[in-house]
């Protein structure tokens, strides 16, 4: 009985705290969706599904992760992401498919990518190209965007909340982003 009685207490005593909590997390989700950008004119639908763009072709090794969340900061899982891009060279691959691939995220929107550091190419910063979005629903496009580039501030598509967060790994770069989608 006594046992019970504690059990009970402790339930009482937890819920609020469990509920404020939650709270807490509702309040702390601050939604700012991921803003859309042009796919330009070098997007081709029915790319091969795959996390690892690159095999042995030059050019400094990119490796981008990041997770894919809802307006309501909750993950996305089994998200969509699209991948296209220039090579180090700053040419697409418009009869092949190199440097493009889809890939499905995880159980909790996380992907990841394998690719290379993309060239430059006239009246552009560089740059990765990406459609996103539910498995069940509508894509939204964007471009992203690395930091400290010149180019940036010179690139009319340029938008600082689509950098990447990027630092210096042991055989190339690793970057982040976190992509939010629109309710
Ligand atoms: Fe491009």
């Amino acid at each position: 009985m006594s046992r019970l009685l504690t059990r009970r207490a402790a339930l009482i005593i937890a819920a609020p705290a469990v509920l404020t909590l939650s709270r807490a997390a509702l309040a702390a989700c601050d939604p700012r969706p991921t803003p859309a950008e042009t796919a330009g004119p070098y997007y081709k639908a029915g790319a091969p599904e795959r996390q690892m763009l690159v095999g042995h072709e030059g050019g400094k090794r990119l490796v981008l992760s990041g997770q894919v969340t809802g307006a309501d900061c909750r993950p996305v899982p089994g998200a969509l992401l699209d991948f296209w891009q220039a090579d180090e060279a700053g040419r697409y691959d418009n009869q092949g498919w190199a440097l493009r691939g889809w890939q499905r995220a995880d159980g909790e929107g996380r992907f990841r990518l394998e690719t290379v550091v993309p060239g430059l190419y006239p009246g552009r910063t560089r740059h990765l190209h990406v459609k996103v979005g539910r498995p069940d629903g509508p894509r939204m496009t964007t471009q992203l965007y690395f930091p400290d580039e010149p180019g940036n501030r010179r690139d009319g598509l340029f938008r600082p909340e689509l950098l990447m967060r990027v630092a210096d790994a042991r055989d190339g770069k690793e970057a982040s982003f976190d992509f939010m989608l629109s309710p």
